[in-house]
């Protein structure tokens, strides 16, 4: 009951009001203590050293400040990304900025990085009890005069609590921040990155996200670069500031990144392509658009060895995760 009328009461909310809601419902859950599997769950892909016990990740914007890590898990998911964070706390961009696509079931938002700054993220990852693989995602402040630096630090604050770190370089509404994408802006970047994530012995893992719009070259250059600075593995894909045609909704033109069922065919392109260029030289991990088990299968078919979702919960609600999860694991069997 909840499960059906929950994503239909919130679907009739502004947006921004109904994702706070909805974390606020999972903290509260969490609070009261969220069934957390007390069994150290089973190693499904092994990936940059790290033990997912399925292949389901939950994408960076979600739970951007790290509040409700315990219940993401306890929905299901083998893996929670948490960010991006900045080094300072920031607003984001003017309300509104997050806009739903109902017809589309698609999502556009313009959210700037609005979060609470790393330094609480850190502490709230700590206190988290994990039943999967925790991921931070770091950024660049939007009135940073050192976007590099910026990243380093989010690196080296990061790597205290995260089980991996993503470098997202792929938002589109941070002006400026997608040239990092491109060298030699990139090479630098992930240098500063790669010298700020070891720990003593430890070298935390690092992930690259790109966005779906780079071309085949640009896919390319970012793949070199990857490779050349040890990075882990590359996310595919960030939103996209195209517009496929046969949009429907009259929200379709608002400025920002599209996510959800318009931008699937995109983020499949945008996965071959990179499964392709990085010629397995670095595993590759797919977002956009993925709502189903077999949609979330396709994609591990094509050669993803993970896969990440957020646009689709809006839609469909919590209980989507357990689903997908049940149903992939079924097939993996
Ligand atoms: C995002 N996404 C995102 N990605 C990121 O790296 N950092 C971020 O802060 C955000 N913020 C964010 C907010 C909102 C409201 C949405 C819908 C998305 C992108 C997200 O992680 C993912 O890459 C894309 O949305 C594609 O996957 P889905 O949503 O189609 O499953």
């Amino acid at each position: 009951m909840t499960r059906t009328l929950l994503p239909l009461i919130l679907r009739r909310t502004d947006p921004e009001r109904a994702h706070r809601a909805t974390i606020a419902a999972l903290r509260v859950w969490q609070a009261g203590g969220a069934p957390l599997a007390p069994d150290l769950p089973r190693c499904e892909v092994e990936l940059a050293g790290l033990c997912f016990p399925n292949p389901v990740g939950l994408a960076a914007g979600m739970d951007k400040d790290g509040e409700a890590i315990e219940a993401l898990f306890a929905l299901g998911f083998g893996a929670v990304e948490v960010g991006t964070l900045t080094p300072r706390a920031q607003p984001g961009n003017p309300r509104p900025r997050l806009f739903r696509l109902s017809e589309d079931r698609g999502v556009i938002n313009r959210m700037g990085f609005n979060n609470g700054g790393i330094d609480a993220a850190v502490k709230r990852a700590a206190g988290a009890k994990r039943r999967g693989v925790l991921g931070l995602n770091v950024g660049a402040n939007k009135d940073s005069d050192d976007r590099v630096r910026d990243y380093a630090i989010g690196v080296g604050k990061a790597a205290a609590v995260a089980d991996y770190i993503t470098i997202n370089v792929s938002s589109p509404n941070t002006p400026g921040l997608r040239d990092l994408q491109r060298q030699p802006a990139l090479g630098e970047l992930l240098a500063a990155s790669d010298a700020a994530r070891r720990i003593g012995e430890r070298s935390v893992p690092l992930f690259l996200k790109i966005a779906p719009d780079l071309d085949r070259n640009g896919v390319a250059a970012a793949i070199a670069a990857a490779v050349g600075h040890g990075i882990d593995a590359l996310i595919v894909a960030n939103t996209t500031i195209s517009r496929s045609d046969g949009l429907r909704s009259s929200l379709a033109g608002e400025q920002g990144g599209l996510s959800g069922a318009p931008l699937r065919s995109l983020a499949r392109a945008k996965l071959a392509e990179a499964i392709e260029l990085a010629d397995g030289a670095m595993p590759v991990i797919s977002a956009g658009g993925i709502d189903s088990a077999d949609e979330a299968l396709r994609r591990i078919d094509m050669g993803a060895r993970l896969v990440q979702l957020y646009s689709a919960l809006v839609f469909a609600g919590p209980g989507l995760v357990a689903d997908i999860v049940r149903g992939v694991a079924r097939s993996m069997r």
